[in-house]
């Protein structure tokens, strides 16, 4: 209900009807007015003065702080041609550092930090291990535990796509499943085509498939064009693509459903397969979740991967592949690659979803990461100004933001670690070296006094970096 009265209040903050300074109705008035109790609209005014988006003031009220504006980046003017990649030494060099637990992991896309679910999953594991004993422990099926196969098909009945549990192969995270879906398409010495910027995943992959990567730029308010796809795949030979299908990572974007469809209809027009990596697709923050490529596919060409990552828990590296027309040989490059994920945290997952908890967990993590972003946003506009261009994400944990070209990320980097705080630096996200003027930044962490300073020190440095 509080929720329904944020909502109301921002909605009406943006369209202008409220405006910075202005003071809100009081508790008894709204409360009567919306029918809701004075708690729920004071838990509302509480919760906006925490986004920095109310000021309380004693004895007069509530009232409107004003409100800052960033612009978003800017869609990037790349090579347009396919390159071999050579990121993997950055990224080893970065992942290095961003994982010490010391550190403050804005550089780490983690969202289920910002509200750990791990009593209920170390309960269901319990559970899962005393009704099961020894079996939970025992080698899985190469394509995964079918109760969990079945469960995952099911899922995309809502969009009505009729898949079968033989449809789906469990992996190790998702990945692994962009892993086996590009083996399965495509070769060393193939054109790849990758949204730019990229998750650097994506590109660590193809340099380590042999094959090439064509950077097709996304804009941070539509995502992908069918113009620029089309531009790509007349222009070279691709042999297969690799887009987020709902919300991309670092963007945060959201691909409208029909420029999906009309992506997916060129691309199946050319034989051109799609992988869609998906994994943000569950953290949306719009009215509905975004849907699958696949529900456009007419010939089978795409090809789903996702995972519960983003959504329970990394750490049980579980994830998917949805497709029918390649579910055979994606099963038989899963077995020479890894023989079958942990069946013990698959059947975990399993009752986890089964059970209704999972549903519940998404509705509240969504609602925790939306207030996040909310706060972080009002913050780093607060305090780097308006010469930063952000992204307005649409789900997932990140900001994509752009600094001017006289800030060099990997300078902020490095001096953000000295302070016990990762970042990602923009470089990452493109095999052209684009972005170094960019830092991806994530607010899937807990809120709390850490984090607020954190950011101050974060835009210190910045304007550090600026100078030297
Ligand atoms: C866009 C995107 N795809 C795939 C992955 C890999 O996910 P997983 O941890 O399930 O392997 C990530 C993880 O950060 C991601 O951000």
């Amino acid at each position: 209900m509080y929720q329904q009265v944020i909502n109301l209040i921002t909605e009406m903050r943006s369209n202008g009807t409220l405006q910075t300074g202005q003071k809100l109705p009081s508790l008894r008035n709204l409360s009567a007015s919306l029918s809701v109790s004075i708690p729920t609209v004071k838990q509302a005014y509480v919760e906006l003065e925490r986004q920095g988006l109310v000021l309380a003031k004693p004895k007069s009220g509530y009232f409107l702080t004003q409100q800052y504006a960033s612009d978003q980046p800017k869609k990037a003017r790349l090579p347009n041609k396919p390159m071999a990649v050579s990121r993997q030494q950055l990224i080893e060099d970065v992942f290095k550092s961003i994982h010490q637990p010391h550190n403050l992991a804005l550089g780490v896309a983690n969202p289920v930090a910002a509200l750990p679910i791990t009593k209920t999953l170390n309960r269901t594991m319990r559970r899962v291990m005393s009704v099961m004993g020894d079996k939970a422990l025992h080698y899985g099926a190469v394509a995964g535990y079918e109760p969990l196969r079945r469960q995952l098909a099911f899922s995309y009945m809502e969009y009505a796509l009729p898949l079968a549990p033989d449809d789906i192969i469990i992996t190790n995270g998702a990945q692994e499943a962009l892993n086996i879906a590009l083996q399965c398409v495509a070769k060393a010495g193939d054109v790849i085509a990758v949204e730019s910027p990229c998750y650097f995943g994506i590109l660590e992959l193809i340099e380590n498939l042999g094959m090439l990567a064509l950077e097709v730029p996304i804009c941070s308010e539509d995502g992908l064009t069918l113009q620029d796809v089309k531009k790509a795949i007349n222009k070279h030979p691709v042999k297969a693509c690799i887009f987020s299908s709902t919300i991309a990572n670092p963007i945060g974007c959201e691909l409208a459903d029909e420029a999906k469809q009309q992506i997916v209809e060129l691309l199946e027009d050319k034989n051109i397969p799609l992988i869609e990596d998906d994994v943000y697709g569950d953290l949306y923050f719009t009215e509905k979740r975004g849907i699958p490529a696949q529900k456009y596919s007419k010939k089978g060409l795409v090809i789903t991967c996702s995972s519960f990552s983003k959504t329970a828990a990394p750490a049980y590296r579980i994830g998917w592949i949805a497709t029918q027309k390649f579910s055979q040989r994606c099963a038989q490059i899963k077995r020479a690659l890894s023989c079958s994920s942990s069946h013990m945290n698959q059947i975990t997952l399993f009752e986890f979803v089964r059970s209704g908890d999972y549903e519940r967990y998404l509705t509240q993590l969504r609602s925790v990461l939306m207030t996040n972003k909310a706060r972080m946003l009002n913050k780093l506009q607060q305090l780097l100004g308006d010469n930063t261009r952000i992204s307005d994400p649409k789900g997932g944990c990140v900001f994509w933001l752009e600094f001017d070209s006289s800030i060099n990320s990997a300078n902020v980097f490095q001096l953000a670690l000295q302070q016990n705080i990762s970042v990602s630096p923009g470089m990452l996200f493109s095999p052209s070296n684009r972005y170094q003027h960019c830092i991806r930044l994530s607010y899937g962490l807990p809120w709390n006094d850490r984090l607020e300073e954190g950011l101050k020190v974060f835009a210190a440095i910045c304007k550090e970096a600026k100078n030297t």
